[in-house]
């Protein structure tokens, strides 16, 4: 089946993490805004998870340089976010949320009120299985996807290998920490044979100064 090109757009610290315990993000400098905005201008679609919506409230537009905006994709497989979250504000750009066939009813109906795309994937939990949920978007005709995150949402993609592309910003930072945010989540793999083997494509000390920009492939 066809899917989208998947590509991970996301900054951290030295030690990895994307938000602190207290779920702290801000660990961009102006130049990554810009870069970021900038990759959303010529994607198809922005992606992120259900609690990055929670934290972060993000309106996953393009803001900081001239272009279209994406297609927002929002993966909640229990619909647990709020339904005055700035991304299901459709007079912006489309808005398509993901979610399980465990999804309540009317909290379906009240999303598609707003004018929002509900995809459900058969499911037999709130988990929805990304290689499906990609083979519908690209049905869509979303072809070109950044993720944004968070570390969860990531895990469920770098758990199948449904990830082309790492665009990462190391900011000058240390968060430490266990219940701090990692870039990705989940069990995790374990043998070396099972890790994701990624290729060095590009990197740039950033305008900003302190951070370093790393683009890498992921091998097949
Ligand atoms: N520094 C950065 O670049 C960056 C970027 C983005 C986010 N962040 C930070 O990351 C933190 C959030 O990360 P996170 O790991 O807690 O959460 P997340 O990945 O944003 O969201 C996780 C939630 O999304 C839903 N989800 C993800 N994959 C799913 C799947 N395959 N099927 C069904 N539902 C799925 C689940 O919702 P249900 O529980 O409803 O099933 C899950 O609880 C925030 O603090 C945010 O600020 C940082």
């Amino acid at each position: 089946m066809r899917r989208p090109y998947v590509r991970v757009y996301a900054t951290i610290s030295i030690d990895g993490k994307i938000a602190s315990k207290t779920g702290d993000s801000r660990l961009s400098c102006p130049y990554d805004k810009l870069r970021l905005h900038s990759m959303r201008s010529v994607v198809d679609g922005v992606m992120v998870g259900a609690n990055t919506i929670i934290k972060d409230d993000p309106q996953l537009t393009v803001r900081l340089v001239e272009g279209r905006n994406p297609v927002r994709i929002v993966v909640d497989g229990s619909l647990k976010i709020p339904l005055n979250a700035r991304v299901l504000d459709v007079s912006t750009a489309p808005t398509i949320i993901i979610t399980s066939s465990v999804a309540e009813t009317w909290k379906v109906e009240q999303l598609r009120r707003l004018g929002v795309d509900v995809v459900i994937v058969e499911s037999e939990s709130t988990q929805v299985d990304m290689s499906k949920a990609l083979e519908i978007l690209y049905e869509k005709n979303l072809k070109d996807l950044l993720v944004e995150g968070g570390g969860t949402l990531l895990w469920s993609l770098v758990s199948q290998k449904l990830i082309n592309e790492f665009r990462i910003t190391i900011s000058p930072y240390v968060i430490g920490g266990k219940d701090s945010v990692s870039l990705v989540e989940g069990e995790g793999f374990g043998n070396m044979s099972e890790w994701l083997k990624l290729k060095l494509i590009n990197h740039k000390i950033c305008r900003c100064g302190d951070e370093i920009h790393l683009v890498y492939r992921v091998e097949d």
